[in-house]
């Protein structure tokens, strides 16, 4: 695998695999990758001739009293993952090549970025729209892949490649799980033993709503109110929200009918905040649904 460190390598390895005809599939991350990372990078293999993926701490996208200082930072043993997922270019850029001094350009995707995420964050989505503009403007990918594991965050790229006629296609890609249900998440390792055994509350929570939603249950509020029963039950989870929205307008429902929902969670187990959700769609045949966890 080859590191690239500066914008211009970087560029100029892409126009060279572009010449080389080759379909290009980008996988941007934060490092500290887990099963979850290379999910996307085996999804990218199948459907591009090469992988390229990223490894930013992206400081625009945390708040003043996040925690940019304490991510885990592993990169040594994210470059090997990434070598044994076979993916051919690693582009690992200083944050000053990124955002020199006189950097003034941010991105805003209004109206989907300021509620759920972005209102317990705010300017997280702008720092997260502005990097992802930006890395897709330096890679040139014809294909991006995304975890649905960050449901509002890829709904808002999405948004973005519509509304700036990037030539990029968003793959989005199923959430990967621990055994016990708990979505792998690089923060996870925040957990002390008893925060990670409480943390499998999220899971327990939406598998239930699941399982309401397809013995018949279409009430968002009644979902809703079991989400809320069950992660009360567990005292080290603090609840940011809970949330029955449209999975086009992040918009509450009322009622589960005929488009795609997410039912959205956000905690503090303990000091970690921690993000999962359940995707209800509609299915063929009469009033049947498919749950997606
Ligand atoms: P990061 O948190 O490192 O995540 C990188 C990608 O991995 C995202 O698309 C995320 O949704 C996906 N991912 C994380 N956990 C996952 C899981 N358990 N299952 C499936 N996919 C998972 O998201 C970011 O970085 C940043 O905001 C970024 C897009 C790189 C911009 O800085």
């Amino acid at each position: 695998m080859e590191i690239v460190r500066t914008i211009p390598w970087m560029k100029e390895t892409v126009r060279q695999a572009r010449a080389d005809n080759h379909v290009v599939g980008f996988i941007p991350t934060m490092g500290a990758l887990h099963e979850g990372h290379l999910s996307l990078i085996r999804r990218a293999r199948m459907d591009c001739s090469r992988v390229f993926a990223s490894i930013f701490l992206n400081p625009t996208q945390f708040g003043p009293n996040e925690d940019l200082t304490k991510y885990p930072r592993t990169f040594d043993a994210d470059v090997e993952k990434l070598t044994a997922a076979g993916v051919n270019v690693l582009f690992a850029p200083e944050s000053k090549e990124v955002y020199p001094p006189e950097f003034r350009t941010h991105v805003d995707v209004q109206g989907l970025s300021e509620k759920l995420e972005g209102k317990s964050r705010p300017g997280h989505f702008r720092g997260v729209a502005t990097v992802v503009l930006k890395l897709f403007e330096i890679v040139q990918p014809q294909f991006a892949f995304f975890g649905r594991k960050d449901a509002q965050q890829v709904r808002i790229l999405q948004q973005m490649a519509t509304d700036l006629n990037l030539d990029v296609k968003i793959v989005v890609c199923p959430i990967v799980r621990e055994p016990d249900g708990l979505a792998l998440s690089s923060r996870n390792t925040y957990l002390n033993s008893e925060e990670r055994l409480a943390a499998t509350v999220l899971h327990r929570a939406l598998d239930a709503a699941r399982r309401e939603a397809n013995t018949g249950t279409r009430d968002a509020l009644q979902l809703q109110a079991s989400i809320q029963g069950i992660l009360a039950s567990e005292p080290l989870v603090r609840m940011d929200y809970i949330a029955i929205v449209d999975a086009g307008s992040f918009e509450p429902v009322s009622r589960i009918s005929g488009r795609p929902v997410y039912a959205l969670l956000a905690v503090h187990v303990g000091k970690t905040r921690l993000i999962d959700n359940l995707l209800i769609e509609p299915a063929a045949g009469q009033n049947a649904l498919i749950c997606s966890l």
